[in-house]
């Protein structure tokens, strides 16, 4: 029991870095924080997939309402060689974007990226299962440290960064990320940008506090991830789930407050103290003016060429050029 619960942690030195970082070394005052890409361990990431079929959460529902009714007319136009998906997620996506590519021509090559290896090779072996003939490449990479992609795609590339993954970065980060990928970009080539907009904040907050408490759980399992990965011994059913609109920020919050004082141990890390009321932000999810992302690609070096949005104008679905 005890070996097998040894084996199974990664005790990643990376993620040690991190939780020292964000939760311990804090200066007095200074807001408690992890890294959203620690929900996503294999329940973590169940429960992002319940999150996506809840009422309240559109984002999923209305950006692939958007790539259904796009896709073909863009595609059409654009007759891209090869997707170069960032953070290669959701299947139907993906598939969405391919049969579009597909119709207009048949050398088309699929590139997803992502940092887990093991669910990049499942992803390829469906791709290829249920597209025959289909070329997938998967490249093992943290695409905000700069991409190596496979040589001789087919131009031209569409990059895709989807599902408003981008609204968890500061925007100075968004724009370092973007520029990063802007640098490995030919003239023809495009990037296809989802981002959740700013609007009613009712609607907003609802999305992060379902009914059904979904997404309170999907916050809590960070915490079950710490222990996992690091052995540290939080007590995830001591925290409470609290996510609002910043207006100041423009952008969605979640944080897991304390409900007592909570002292916790962490391997490699130390001892933390939680005080009563106090919180970790466990991630920023930023909702957009058009105004806010057309700067963010302009500092980026990248300009929007095709925007839709829904019918309410909640969400955005564009697509991107270098801008000289
Ligand atoms: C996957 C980052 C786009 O910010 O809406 C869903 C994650 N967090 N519910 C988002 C999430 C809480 C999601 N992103």
């Amino acid at each position: 029991m005890h070996s097998e619960n040894v084996a199974t942690r990664r005790g990643d030195a990376a993620m040690v870095a991190d939780v020292q970082a964000g939760l311990v070394d804090r200066a007095p005052g200074v807001q408690r924080e992890l890294p959203p890409k620690y929900f996503y361990d294999h329940r973590g990431s169940q429960l992002f997939e319940a999150i996506t079929r809840l009422p309240e959460y559109y984002l999923t529902r209305t950006e692939r309402l958007l790539l259904s009714t796009r896709m073909p007319e863009w595609m059409g136009v654009l007759r891209p060689g090869a997707l170069v998906e960032l953070g290669a997620g959701n299947a139907d996506k993906t598939r969405t974007i391919l049969d579009a590519m597909r119709a207009a021509r048949d050398d088309v090559v699929y590139v997803p990226v992502d940092v887990s290896a093991a669910f990049l090779d499942e992803t390829a072996e469906n791709l290829r299962r249920e597209y025959p003939g289909l070329r997938v490449e998967p490249v093992v990479a943290d695409f905000a440290a700069g991409l190596r992609l496979p040589h001789g795609l087919p131009r031209p590339i569409l990059y895709a960064f989807l599902g408003s993954t981008i609204g968890n970065l500061e925007d100075s980060e968004a724009t370092e990320l973007l520029a990063q990928l802007r640098r490995g970009m030919a003239r023809g080539d495009r990037l296809l940008l989802g981002a959740d907009l700013l609007k009613d904040v009712a609607v907003i907050e609802a999305a992060y506090n379902d009914t059904r408490g979904v997404t309170a759980e999907f916050n809590r399992n960070m915490l079950r991830v710490l222990n996992h990965e690091l052995g540290a011994n939080f007590d995830s059913t001591a925290f409470a789930h609290r996510a609002f609109f910043s207006e100041r920020a423009g952008r969605i919050e979640m944080h897991l407050v304390a409900l007592e004082d909570q002292l916790v141990t962490i391997p490699g890390v130390g001892r933390l103290m939680v005080p009563a009321g106090d919180s970790i932000r466990t991630e920023i999810s930023n909702k957009y003016t058009p105004t806010r992302l057309t700067r963010i690609l302009a500092a980026a070096g990248l300009r929007p060429v095709t925007w839709e949005t829904d019918d309410a104008g909640g969400y955005a679905l564009l697509l991107a050029a270098p801008s000289a």
